[in-house]
Order: structure tokens, then C-alpha cells, then sequence
């Protein structure tokens, strides 16, 4: 990976090809993003990414020499840093994934969930207005601003109704969601009012590679190892409907491709599983491929299993219909649950040392002393 001091060869290589920009990439989805588009495309990604506690470079370290990858550390909330890039760079698009996206961390502190998911959003819009403005009638036609957003902006369904699809009204039950559901509004409104060229798209729960073990799926693989207890929230019948990440970031680069300027796409896997069958599954399959020693004090992970306050506000279920982007545009996932979560399990046991450093603060430290 460049970084935007050591870029000048890769800017005068990029102004020939086109570029596109993506935020957030040093998180979750957007670092399995990046590395998929970087295996997948000669096309170079500028990153930006502030490097909150959710964004890790490690995750891509695979990249560190490779020049079509630019890391630049920065907020989307700075605007004259997103118009220099826009100006420096010219993107034929944005990819939006940067945001606060922890539901628990937003009960706990919704600041920064309005900073980022929302003023950020509006900045960025901001600036691609300013920026699309003055690009010549064809690169302006091209030009779009894909705005990753999730399923729970359209709040909780009851058991026996039907999927989120496109036109459901919006119902966010969370600082999380609220946020999010206000960025889509603003990203919205943009199309309406200024004509801008945008996507959105809404994705269910996202598991696999690189997640930080704050949500569900790579807490309980790193509680379990560590024998600690599994903390389900009130009875763990929660629904979530579960895609594997590669699976969003392919369906990502067919919106970016083919998705109609001012449409909203919904992203699923047709996966609705319960929470406490989620940790059922991970147990059982860490009791085959890690399984306890002899000697110790429980017999499977599943007695690990502790059932805890329930979170406040907690949605019942979220299910999504993703047939407009199967019919639109032909897109559908690769993985079933199955083979997904046990690459999941997998993954995380090779990754180990990368548990530690983001669980450690070792990481922290990294990024204080790399970037001062
Ligand atoms: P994440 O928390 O793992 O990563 C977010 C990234 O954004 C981090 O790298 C962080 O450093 C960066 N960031 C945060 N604030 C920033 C700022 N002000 N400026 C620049 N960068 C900033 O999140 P994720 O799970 O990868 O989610 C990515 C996107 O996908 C989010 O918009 C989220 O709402 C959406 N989404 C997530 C899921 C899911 O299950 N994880 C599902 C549907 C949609
Ligand atoms: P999470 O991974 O935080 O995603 P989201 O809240 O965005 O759906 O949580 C997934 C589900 O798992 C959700 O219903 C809350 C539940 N949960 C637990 O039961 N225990 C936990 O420790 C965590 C983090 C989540």
C-alpha cells in the first residue's frame, strides 16, 4: 500500500485509468472490499479512513507494497481533505463505508454514531456535489456515490411478516439505525434535489474475515477460546438474516456497475437464523476443530452459553428480500450459512495473532507510533 506522501507515480498512473474511492476501508467490510477489488480489478482504490478503534491496517497488510492501493488517514468529515482527493484523484466513484456501526456502542454513546453516519455523510455528499458539478457531461453521467446502508434502518418485523424490500418505510429503533437512516435520507435527497448520481444499498448482518470481536459471531469465537462465558442478550430468539461479507462486496461491484442512478438495493442472504442458534452452531463447530482439552472444566463450548440483560430497544427480527437486485441486476451469494461460517470459524483460528493485537490495544499502539 502508498501512502499519500510516498504516491506521486500512482497519482500520474491513476490520472490515465480510472479510480474510484472508498471510505472506511480499513474496517470490516471495506477492508474485505478492498482486497477483493484489488485481486479482482487493475483499477486503483484511494482509502480513507480515520482509523477509529473499528479500522485496522493490518487487515491490509497483503497490500503494503502494492501501488494500486493509496491509504490516506483522514475524516470524512474534513472537507477541504475530501475535496483535495476528489480534485488530486478523480474518482469515476465513491463507495461510502465509512461509518460507526456498532448498535451497543450507539446506546452507550450516540455522538459520534451523528458525527460520522450522518455530518459525515452530508460532507461527503457536499463535496461530490461541488466535485460532479464541474466534470465534463460524460464523466459526469458515469460518476456514483454508493452509499452503504444496512437492513435495520427499516426497524423490527413481527414473525410472520414478509421481508424488507425497497419501499418499506423507514422505522430505525437505534442511535445506530437513526443515524443511518438519516445518511440515506440525506444521500436521497441529494438525487432529488441536486440530480447527483447515487446508489444505496441495504445490507443484513455481515460475518466473516476481519470483524472486530465486538459483534456477535467473532465475540463468542474469541470468548469460547478463551473459556469466558458466551453473553446472549434476553432469551437469544432475536432474529438476524446472515450474508457472508465476500457475498456483500460482490454485490457492492454489481450495483457500483450496473444499479439505476437514484435506486436503493437491498442485500441478503436468505439467511434468517436465531441468535442463540448462531452460538450453537459456532460452539459446535469450534467443539470439532479446536476441542477442549481432557482436563477442562466444561464438556462442549455450548456450557459456556450465559444469558445476560437484553439490549434496550433490541429489534426481534430483520429479514430481507434481495429479489430486485437478483432480478435488476443477477446478482446472487456465493455461500451458503454452512460453508460461510465455518470459513469464519476457520479464519479466526488462523487468525489468532490478529484477535490479540485488535483485543490488546498492541494495535493502538501501532497506528500512535506509525502516524504520531
Ligand atoms: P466497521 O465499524 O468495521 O468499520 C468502519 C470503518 O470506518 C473503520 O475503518 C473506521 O476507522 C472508519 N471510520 C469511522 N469513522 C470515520 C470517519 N469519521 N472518517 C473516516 N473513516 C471513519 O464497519 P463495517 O461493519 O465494516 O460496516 C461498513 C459499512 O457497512 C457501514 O456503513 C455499516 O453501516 C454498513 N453495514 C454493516 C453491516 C455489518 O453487518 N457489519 C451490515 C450492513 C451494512
Ligand atoms: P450484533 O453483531 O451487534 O449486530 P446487530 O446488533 O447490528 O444486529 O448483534 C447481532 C445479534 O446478536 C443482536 O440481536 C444482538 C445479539 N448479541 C448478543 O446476544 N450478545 C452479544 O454479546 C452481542 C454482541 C450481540
Amino acid at each position: 500500500m502508498n501512502s499519500e506522501a510516498s504516491s506521486g507515480k500512482m497519482k500520474k498512473e491513476g490520472d490515465k485509468k480510472m479510480t474510484i474511492l472508498i471510505t472506511g476501508g480499513a474496517g470490516f467490510i471495506g477492508s474485505n472490499f478492498v482486497l477483493e477489488w484489488v485481486a479482482e480489478t487493475n483499477e486503483p482504490v484511494i482509502n480513507l479512513d480515520a482509523l477509529t478503534y473499528a479500522g485496522n491496517l493490518e487487515n491490509l497488510k497483503t497490500l503494503e507494497n502494492n501501488s494500486q492501493h493509496i491509504f490516506v488517514k483522514g475524516d470524512i468529515r474534513d472537507r477541504s481533505l475530501v475535496a483535495e482527493l476528489l480534485t488530486t484523484h478523480k474518482p469515476r466513484a465513491i463507495i461510502n463505508f465509512a461509518a460507526e456501526s456498532h448498535v451497543d456502542r450507539s446506546i452507550h454513546g450516540p455522538d459520534e454514531f451523528i458525527q460520522t453516519n450522518i455530518i459525515g455523510t452530508f460532507n461527503l455528499l457536499e463535496c461530490v456535489r461541488a466535485y460532479v458539478d464541474k466534470l465534463p457531461g460524460a464523466e459526469r453521467d458515469n460518476f456514483r456515490f454508493l452509499h452503504v446502508s444496512t437492513d435495520e434502518v427499516y426497524g423490527s418485523l413481527d414473525a410472520d411478516a414478509p421481508a424488507f424490500s425497497e419501499t418499506n418505510p423507514y422505522e430505525p429503533n437505534s442511535p445506530y439505525s437513526a443515524s443511518k437512516a438519516s445518511s440515506d435520507h440525506l444521500v436521497r435527497a441529494y438525487h432529488h434535489t441536486y440530480g447527483l448520481p447515487v446508489l444505496t444499498t441495504n445490507c443484513s448482518n455481515n460475518y466473516g474475515p476481519f470483524q472486530f470481536p465486538e459483534k456477535l459471531i467473532p465475540l463468542i469465537i474469541h470468548n469460547a477460546l478463551a473459556h469466558k462465558p458466551l453473553p446472549i442478550y434476553g432469551d437469544g430468539l432475536q432474529i438476524r438474516d446472515w450474508l457472508y461479507v465476500s457475498d456483500h462486496c460482490s454485490a457492492i461491484r454489481r450495483v457500483l456497475q450496473d444499479g439505476r442512478s437514484g435506486e436503493v438495493y437491498n442485500i441478503g442472504g436468505l439467511n434468517e437464523k436465531a441468535n442463540i442458534d448462531i452460538v450453537h452452531t459456532l460452539c459446535d463447530l469450534l467443539d470439532v476443530l479446536r476441542p477442549l482439552p481432557g482436563n477442562a472444566e466444561i464438556t462442549s463450548y455450548r456450557d459456556l452459553i450465559t444469558h445476560v440483560k437484553d439490549r434496550p430497544g433490541h429489534d426481534r427480527r430483520y429479514a430481507i428480500d434481495a429479489a430486485k437486485i437478483e432480478k435488476d441486476l443477477g446478482w446472487q451469494p456465493a455461500e451458503t450459512f454452512e460453508t460461510g461460517i465455518r470459513k469464519t470459524v476457520e479464519w479466526y483460528l488462523d487468525h489468532q495473532d490478529w484477535v490479540a493485537n485488535v483485543t490488546s490495544g498492541k494495535y493502538r499502539n501501532w497506528v500512535e507510533k506509525h502516524y504520531g
